[in-house]
């Protein structure tokens, strides 16, 4: 464990399996997440909770992996040389953010290999977001403003995640993440200072992402079958509602500057609540979408399968050339 200090094991807990692990084991494992403090990969771990991180970051992981397709598909039509610059280092950094993520779950003992080849087996899951079509230059907009920020608020509680490496994982993701937020709304910043096309071209794209990018944060809490568990585990600070609830309050002021509406007819300042209220989200196309039925499911899969196709001759030359240069230091060595 990284903590020095003394922990006394905590009087209340349900976080542990019973029969795992010795008694010390379990004390010292439930004190440190009754002391909100971190466990490391070398620490005893009940095995749901390293099922669970391993379920949660592969997840996050392969969501980023797909989520570089909508913008991707953008690098070549971008309007402007900076424009595709940035568009650029933003997709890189969605494939870094999925390298550190797939990295911090091979600490659990889970290998890459194995990850991707549930990702392209179509047996994992990844976010439901990435599985809506990005028609127009506004999308690129839309995405940085609205799911990058769903992102944002989703991930910045994970920085304080029990786990350590997902937790340290996620400080630099969610620094980057904050660019590309940024990025997004000055994108439709810009197109609503433009002409009308541009407006109108900008107020579909929202139009479009708007809910999708609330159903980011998952099923209503009542239907959440894992939060209770994380929670206590203290790898989600928030419920998926609270975050939720979080990110709308956070936009309204933001589209106001811009200048843009939701289309959704309920949302309203909620005095009471102190809150805004929103309409209720189409849980069935959430459900088609997680049942791989969503408009770009089919393509997004089969495009990774694709790049890891056309990849197989640079992974055999990298296990070739690292094969060489083990073998040279062994002669080396030896000489
Ligand atoms: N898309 C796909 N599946 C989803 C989902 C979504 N938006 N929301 C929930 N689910 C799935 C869960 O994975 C779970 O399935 P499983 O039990 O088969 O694994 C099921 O629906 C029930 O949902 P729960 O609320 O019980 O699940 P969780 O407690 O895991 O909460 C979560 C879901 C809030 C997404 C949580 O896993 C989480 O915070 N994950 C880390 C962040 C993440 O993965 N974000 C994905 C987007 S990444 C991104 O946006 C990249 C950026 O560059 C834009």
């Amino acid at each position: 464990m990284t903590v020095s200090e003394p922990r006394t094991p905590h009087a209340v807990s349900a976080v542990t399996d019973a029969g795992e692990g010795t008694d010390e084991e379990r004390a010292l494992f439930e004190s440190v997440i009754a002391d909100d403090k971190r466990i490391e990969p070398r620490d005893w771990m009940p095995s749901a909770y390293r099922r669970t991180l391993v379920r949660q970051m592969s997840q996050h992981a392969h969501s980023e992996i797909i989520g570089m397709q909508p913008e991707a598909n953008w690098i070549t039509r971008a309007p402007s040389l900076k424009r595709k610059a940035i568009l650029m280092a933003k997709v890189q950094d969605e494939a870094g953010h999925g390298l550190y993520l797939y990295s911090a779950t091979e600490t659990l003992g889970t290998g890459r290999d194995v990850l991707n080849d549930q990702l392209i087996q179509g047996k994992a899951r990844y976010s439901s977001i990435f599985n809506y079509p990005a028609p127009t230059w506004a999308d690129m907009g839309a995405i940085g403003w609205l799911v990058d920020g769903a992102a944002i608020v989703n991930q910045v509680p994970l920085c304080r995640a029990s786990f350590g490496p997902y937790a340290r994982a996620m400080v630099r993701i969610c620094k980057e993440e904050s660019f590309h937020q940024r990025q997004g709304f000055e994108i439709l910043l810009e197109l609503m200072q433009g002409t009308l096309a541009q407006q109108e071209m900008a107020q579909d794209a929202v139009n479009r992402w708007f809910a999708p990018s609330l159903m980011m944060f998952g099923p209503p809490d009542a239907e959440s079958t894992n939060s209770a568990q994380s929670m206590a585990w203290n790898i989600k600070r928030f419920s998926n509602d609270e975050l939720r609830q979080r990110f709308v309050d956070m936009l309204v002021p933001q589209a106001e500057v811009l200048g843009i509406t939701f289309p959704d007819p309920e949302l309203a300042w909620n005095e009471e609540r102190g809150h805004y209220d929103f309409g209720e989200l189409d849980w069935d196309e959430f459900a088609e979408v997680l049942a791989g039925r969503g408009p770009c499911n089919a393509q997004r899969l089969q495009r990774r399968r694709d790049a890891h196709n056309d990849g197989a001759w640079v992974r055999e030359a990298a296990a070739a050339y690292a094969r060489k240069t083990a073998a040279r230091a062994v002669e080396g060595a030896a000489a």
